[in-house]
């Protein structure tokens, strides 16, 4: 498998993309000519019904799941063919439930994102030291940092696997819904955190997430997936729900949405 440098990333033109893309599980097609592009410093939200298929882009876009028409590409890479050495950071659905039996300091949880940016060649501690020291200040946890895990908020906690997927100097960061299990006051903050990840610190972003407000407060786009891309514009642009729901059925992402801000 190849590694890529920092050279071939730059030259990519975009960070991102899906190209008449379409995925089949378990003999069903999930995905069909799925078209759409990420350029570097974009934060995109991808919201769309249960069973729309979100995860399953994620996952083709991680290289985990393979197309069965069309191709995705990463920094210009089929990313079922190459190792984006850290540069991809993936914060999974859930990631935050972490068992609070596991004893783990935020510091220690944040540093197992350096694992897949470490390079047994070369003598790199004095650097990955650093990238975590920086990731524990870019997510706000400094105060916490030796705090055991199961006492952080889930806020907090969400801030800590954001932490470690920074670790890695991740450029594209991929969220699948970041916001559940925190509560509206920390995901202000969490959305903040992601908003100056793409304004200060240049990181494109990804984030999947039924919360439509939090979206539409936050990407500079947004793209409805419901098997095939149903919309993918600024999101002051984006229908308003009950036009969404008459066009293409948003019952699901709505009455969802809404348990999760009661
Ligand atoms: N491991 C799997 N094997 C077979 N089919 C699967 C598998 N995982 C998901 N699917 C199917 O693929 C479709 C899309 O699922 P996916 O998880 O991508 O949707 P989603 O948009 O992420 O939904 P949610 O909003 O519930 O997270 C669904 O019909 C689902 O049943
Ligand atoms: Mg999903």
């Amino acid at each position: 498998m190849r590694v890529i440098s920092s050279s071939s990333i730059v030259q990519a033109e975009s960070m991102l993309e899906a190209n008449n893309l379409s995925v089949i599980r378990s003999g069903k097609i999930v995905l069909e000519d799925v078209n759409f592009q990420i350029k570097e410093g974009e934060f995109v939200g991808i919201v769309g019904p249960n069973g729309g298929g979100k995860s399953t882009l994620l996952l083709t876009i991680l290289g985990i799941l393979s197309p069965a028409k069309g191709d995705v590409k990463v920094f210009g890479h089929n990313p079922q063919f190459v190792n984006f050495n850290g540069k991809v950071g993936w914060v999974s659905q859930d990631a935050a439930s972490i068992p609070t039996k596991m004893r783990m300091t935020v510091r220690e949880l944040i540093s197992l994102g350096t694992i897949s940016s470490k390079n047994l060649f070369s003598f790199r501690r004095g650097k990955e030291s650093s990238a975590v020291e920086d990731a524990i200040k870019l997510v706000g946890l400094e105060d916490l940092a030796e705090a055991d895990i199961g006492r952080l908020s889930g806020g907090q906690r969400q801030r800590a696997v954001i932490g470690r997927a920074l670790a890695s100097n991740a450029e594209l960061l991929i969220f699948d819904e970041p916001l559940v299990n925190v509560d509206r006051s920390a995901r202000n903050g969490i959305l903040k955190l992601l908003d100056d990840l793409c304004h200060n610190e240049n990181k494109t972003l990804l984030m999947v997430s039924h919360d439509l407000t939090a979206i539409r407060q936050s990407a500079h786009r947004i793209v409805y997936l419901d098997g095939q891309v149903q919309f993918d514009g600024q999101p002051s642009d984006i229908p308003n729900l009950s036009g969404l729901a008459g066009l293409i059925g948003l019952e699901h992402v709505h009455s969802h949405a809404h348990k999760e801000e009661d």
